[in-house]
């Protein structure tokens, strides 16, 4: 028998696969899901839907047990904040914004993290969703701006923006690095500053 020591952990950890939320509202997690981020169910019942958006058998799993019970401040408690989804490019990130607002779905909160472009949406639970684009355009570049820019550091969250000045910049021909680059320096910033990043009560 091999000694199980804290040093034989493995070398090559684990991909993050799927999350698993319970809800009581089913059929309108399911259809949001698919409205915002592609995802569709793989297998479903009254009391579960597994659901995917790749190759992957599923990435967001839903349950509804028997006994279950909404939260009571769900803003304000413990456990997830969000879920996030990427996209490829930023135009394929700023057409789905655009794409869901005109379906009545707005986000929440609007963030350039430096790392990331970001909106965030909540889903019928009230569960975080964002939907972000690599400010880098490259996971290497963004991984080594968040270990070391001190802008980072002094600043975690990042500056928010109006999207619709995003859309507009976009429509004047600039470029993707020069709107985020803008965006960084607070050239977009919403007409009300969030006060917090808490999730909104929705209920
Ligand atoms: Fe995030």
């Amino acid at each position: 028998m091999p000694e199980n020591k804290a040093t034989n952990y493995p070398v090559n950890p684990p991909k993050l696969h799927h999350t698993t939320f319970t809800t009581l509202r089913m059929d309108q997690m399911v259809q949001w899901y698919g409205l915002v981020c592609g995802l569709r169910p793989v297998f479903q019942s009254d009391e579960a839907s597994w659901m995917t958006n790749d190759a992957a058998n599923h990435r967001i799993a839903l349950l509804s047990p028997p006994g279950l019970k909404h939260p009571t401040d769900k803003g304000h408690e413990t456990g997830i904040h969000h879920t996030a989804f990427e996209f490829a490019t930023f135009d394929m990130w700023l057409n789905n914004y655009i794409r869901l607002r005109d379906h009545g779905v707005l986000p929440f909160l609007t963030l350039d993290h430096g790392i990331t472009m970001s909106v965030y949406y909540q889903d019928p639970d009230g569960n975080g969703v964002e939907i972000q684009v690599d400010g880098f355009g490259d996971w290497a570049a963004s991984s080594e701006w968040i270990a070391t820019a001190r802008e980072f550091a002094a600043n975690p969250i990042g500056i928010f923006f109006d999207p619709e000045k995003i859309v507009l910049a976009r429509e004047e021909g600039m470029s993707f690095q020069e709107i985020h680059e803008r965006t960084r320096a607070g050239e977009y910033l919403p007409a009300t500053i969030p006060e917090d990043i808490f999730l909104p009560e929705v209920w």
